[in-house]
């Protein structure tokens, strides 16, 4: 990794501090100055600030009851992100697992492990994700089915892989789907002759959401959770 990625993730400062601390000359590695900010470096590597051994924070993860109207992404010139809810020293190390709608509410997660998002998006994985749905009309039963069977959607090489369906009430589903494709529950009732009124993520894989964290709140998840993927 880039030596100003490096010290700006291991002080919790931004990318241009770290640059300028390193042009000062204020960082080593075994003795020698290291002045280019670009330099790659191992992040194992005994990089000191003066006498201080600088190490990364361990990788984050987190869980937020994202509310309707906030953007699922990092930054935005304009909207307000799941990143503005979020108070933590290291925020800026994290990225969303799997967008929601600026609409869509419930559990979102974040983290700064590349490797275990990955594990969590990929398909290939298939790990369901549990979505509570009110609709605009009545579900009937071909709708139902067709949902179970898997729907080709527009644009898509695939169809979508068999849904579990529970039916709530006549305008509310419980539905688990296996895949992130681009408004995937919108457009798979769509496609059904019905649509979307709310949308609410209560769970991925094994990992439901906190039904003690108020609408906006998030926390660091336990050990277990993490482990869950
Ligand atoms: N499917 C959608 O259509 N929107 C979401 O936010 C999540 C899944």
């Amino acid at each position: 990794m880039r030596l100003d990625q490096f010290v700006s993730q291991a002080m919790g400062i931004s990318r241009s501090h770290a640059q300028s601390l390193i042009r000062q000359g204020a960082l080593t590695l075994h003795e020698q100055l290291l002045k280019n900010p670009s330099q790659h470096i191992k992040p194992h590597d005994p990089i000191k600030l003066e006498q201080t051994l600088l190490t990364l924070p361990q990788p984050l993860y987190l869980m937020l009851n994202k509310p309707a109207g906030v953007v699922s992404a990092t930054t935005d010139p304009h909207q307000r992100t799941v990143l503005d809810l979020i108070q933590h020293p290291h925020k800026h190390t994290l990225h969303v697992v799997g967008r929601l709608d600026k609409d869509t509410t419930g559990l979102l997660l974040l983290s700064s492990d590349g490797d275990w998002s990955h594990r969590i998006a990929s398909p290939r994985k298939q790990i369901g994700k549990t979505y509570l749905v009110t609709l605009a009309a009545a579900c009937n039963d071909e709708a139902l089915e067709q949902l179970r069977q898997g729907i080709q959607l527009h644009g898509e090489k695939h169809p979508t892989s068999p849904a579990q369906v529970i039916l709530v009430s006549e305008q509310q589903l419980r539905l688990t789907i296996y895949e992130g494709m681009y408004h995937q529950v919108k457009r798979m009732l769509a496609a059904v002759g019905n649509q979307v009124i709310t949308l609410h993520r209560e769970q991925i894989g094994g990992l439901g959401l906190d039904n003690e964290l108020a609408v906006g709140e998030w926390r660091v998840l336990s050990d277990e959770e993490r482990d869950e993927f």
